[in-house]
């Protein structure tokens, strides 16, 4: 009789939770699918305690994920805990370099110390899964390390992060203020732990490093990535954008270009009319672009306890039928070095939104400073509005420029006095 496949889990927050009772709830299905049983024996977490709605009475309990990593009571070691750095980290090198396999759903350790990591899979003949680290439920790992090999990925490019789509999608719909909708995403599971990550960026930013190695065969790069994120979006930027016929959100674009790699995470305007701007709430998007494929897109809730679960257990029953692949496609030391195109080389075009001086002559001033940077105007509003008395915003979409000629327009705005806030800058994607 084939022996059940041992499972020590840790972390026991909302995808912990998520994954023990799937686990328990499918059994009899993940038992056929898989071939053997896969059984939870041993967990760790802060709390011995707290109801979690699962039951855990018959797991050994360790206090430390170390020394479940390494246990003999386990096969799988299913990181759960979060962190690039610490317990996280120290208990997935453990585990890989006592010859467990690893399944984690962490992002920023995979993107941080993924180049380190792999080797250690790879010597040790273990898996490395991190399906739920990137776009929650959605199987894009699977499909471009499985389904897309057999292409050479040009791009992928998409929605990355569940809070900052649901928060630009709320304020969208209902005018609510920023920090009352992501205060609602915490709530719902979606947010990191420190929701810094996902409002700045650096989350989306993780999961597109991830991706632009496993999709293009480079080594990771994290500190390469141009990251932005959607703190300084206002409502009034949304309703600019309407009137412009746009949405606006946060995505995360990677292409390969001859030898060099575009990886860059940012608000967009998006128009109306694509299919991004149909991606409301906390669901995640991915196109993958592929040489014989064409273009792929997926789409699905990309945060939560369900979605983020189903992604780990679907890694999980992997390594129960045996598949055990490179964690990025490739043999670590086969990936190619990593050479990032710095964002002051995009070409596009771009939204300003200018708070100027209510005064005669000072729109004037502000095209006068875009023409002596070279940026050609296609649209431009004054609003009536006041921001506040004597401010007006003066909104622009540009022409397609390279952002060496944005930046510089944005100096010359910045030491004129009609000019009284930092301007307001968002790249505008077409395609
Ligand atoms: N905080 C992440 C998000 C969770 O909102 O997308 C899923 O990775």
């Amino acid at each position: 009789m084939t022996t059940p496949l041992r499972i020590g889990l840790a972390g026991l927050g909302t995808v912990g939770a998520g994954v023990a009772k799937i686990l328990a709830n499918q059994a009899d299905v993940i038992g056929k699918r898989a071939g053997r049983a896969v059984v939870v024996t041993a967990v760790c977490a802060r709390s011995k305690t707290k109801d979690r709605g699962v039951d855990l009475s018959a797991f050994e309990w360790f206090d430390d994920p170390v020394a479940l990593a390494t246990s003999d009571a386990i096969d799988v070691f299913v990181e759960l805990v979060g962190g690039s750095e610490g317990p996280a980290n120290d208990a997935v090198t453990a585990a890989l370099k006592a010859g467990k396999h690893v399944v984690t759903a962490n992002k920023a350790l995979v993107a941080l110390h993924g180049a380190r990591l792999a080797p250690l899979a790879e010597h040790a003949q273990v898996a490395l899964n991190y399906e739920a680290a990137v776009a929650g439920g959605i199987p894009v790992i699977k499909a471009i390390r499985e389904g897309l090999a057999g292409n050479e990925i040009s791009r992928v490019s998409g929605i990355l992060n569940g809070t900052c789509n649901y928060i630009l999608t709320e304020m969208e719909a209902t005018g609510r203020a920023f920090d009352d909708v992501l205060a609602d995403a915490q709530k719902l599971g979606y947010a990191e732990a420190d929701p810094s990550f996902d409002v700045g960026g650096i989350d989306a930013a993780h999961k597109l490093a991830i991706l632009a190695s496993l999709a293009f065969g480079v080594t990771l790069d994290f500190d390469a990535l141009y990251v932005e994120g959607i703190e300084r979006i206002s409502a009034a930027d949304i309703e600019f954008a309407k009137e412009f016929g746009y949405k606006i959100r946060l995505l995360g674009i990677a292409a390969r270009h001859g030898d060099r790699i575009e990886q860059r995470v940012h608000p967009v305007l998006v128009p109306v009319s694509s299919p991004l701007a149909a991606v409301t709430s906390v669901v995640n998007a991915v196109a993958i672009e592929g040489s014989a494929v064409g273009t792929v897109v997926l789409e699905g809730p990309g945060a939560g306890e369900g979605p983020t679960a189903s992604a780990v257990v679907g890694d999980i029953i992997d390594i129960a039928r045996g598949l055990v692949v490179a964690p990025f496609g490739i043999p670590t030391k086969d990936l190619q070095p990593s050479v990032t195109i710095p964002i002051c080389e995009r070409v596009g075009s771009y939204y300003l939104r200018i708070n100027a001086t209510d005064r005669a002559g000072s729109m004037a001033e502000i095209t006068k400073a875009l023409a002596e940077a070279s940026v050609s105007i296609e649209r431009i509003i004054q609003s009536s509005e006041p921001v506040d008395a004597g401010r007006l915003p003066v909104v622009i979409i540009t022409h397609d420029t390279q952002e060496d000629a944005i930046e510089n327009a944005l100096k010359l705005l910045n030491e004129h006095d009609d000019v009284l806030d930092q301007p307001m800058l968002i790249r505008v994607e077409r395609d």
